[in-house]
């Protein structure tokens, strides 16, 4: 039996003063957007009361599927790793970037080398920073991250995944299927098409998608629609769960889900693996997380 959980989108730092001349055009809109909306709806409490929930859990790893930041300033990217760390080691925890971490183009020492340890493969020498896709083992489970974050124009919150990450994808499905592993793809945005309005759409779903229908998987992880979601997809190998959830630090102002995240336990059976997923949300009037649901899954395959 193995543990490990996914939160999402923390959207963690504060922008309290910074100064206008840090802000290009699409970092001032995201800048807006903060002032007036998202400051009030990501509460830095509610990410504690997260971590203290954690605390019960003996994890694997805990996987941080992007949207980290708000607008990926660099000072944003050095709150984000304080966060982090407070979360665990980096080999506990394996992050993936959003589409706000991106948000635009930033040098590289600023931002993304400050989550570099948090975002390695197991393999990955000293000096080399091709992180994606990324590949760590877990006892019998496979995580391999895909980034979707690459900045965009002003309004358009999409991503997509890399050619080379396309072309390197399929040889870690089979690789890690060949040694019995439970694979799991994680990624910022859904592969599902049609699941995202289109400005904040995966602009090559299909092509990630059909990989892991031809390759196959046993789960798909993602955030960045902040809300709960459970699908079910056709591999070749056998279905899939493709799981999103919320915020991991949204009060659910405005109608919008509050803050969750799910603790995922795989087992092996006779004809495949067992995964029960469990849901944990933020309760405001208690101010603490409790279990939402729990659900379980056959995930049948071959020899
Ligand atoms: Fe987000
Ligand atoms: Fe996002």
């Amino acid at each position: 039996m193995q543990l490990f959980a996914q939160i999402s989108d923390p959207h963690l730092s504060t922008l309290e003063g910074v100064h206008w001349r840090q802000l290009l055009s699409k970092r001032a809109l995201g800048y807006l957007s903060w002032s007036r909306r998202r400051r009030f709806e990501h509460r830095p409490e509610v990410l504690e009361a997260l971590r203290q929930d954690l605390q019960q859990f003996d994890l694997d790893q805990l996987l941080v599927t992007g949207d980290l930041t708000h607008v990926g300033l660099p000072m944003e990217f050095r709150q984000a790793l304080a966060w982090l760390r407070t979360l665990g080691a980096p080999g506990e925890v394996l992050v993936i970037p959003g589409n706000h971490d991106a948000s635009v183009a930033a040098p590289w020492e600023d931002t993304f080398s400050l989550w570099r340890d948090y975002m390695a493969s197991d393999e990955l020498a000293a000096g080399d920073n091709k992180l994606f896709p990324s590949l760590r083992v877990r006892g019998r489970i496979a995580f391999i991250g895909l980034s979707t974050a690459c900045p965009k124009p002003p309004f358009m919150a999409t991503g997509t995944v890399s050619a080379e990450q396309l072309q390197q994808l399929p040889g870690l499905l089979d690789a890690a299927r060949e040694q019995g592993l439970f694979r799991v793809v994680h990624l910022h945005h859904s592969p599902l098409p049609g699941k995202e309005i289109w400005r904040k759409r995966l602009t090559n779903a299909p092509q990630v998608l059909q990989l892991i229908i031809d390759h196959g998987a046993e789960l798909v992880l993602h955030g960045h629609g902040h809300r709960a979601h459970y699908d079910e997809l056709a591999t070749s190998q056998g279905m899939a769960p493709v799981i999103a959830v919320p915020s991991a630090s949204a009060m659910g102002l405005h109608g919008g889900n509050a803050a969750a995240y799910n603790c995922y336990q795989v087992t092996t059976g006779g004809e495949g693996w067992q995964l029960q997923v469990r849901s944990r949300q933020y309760q405001p009037d208690r101010k603490t997380f409790a279990e939402k649901e729990v659900k379980t899954v056959c995930l049948v395959r071959r020899p």
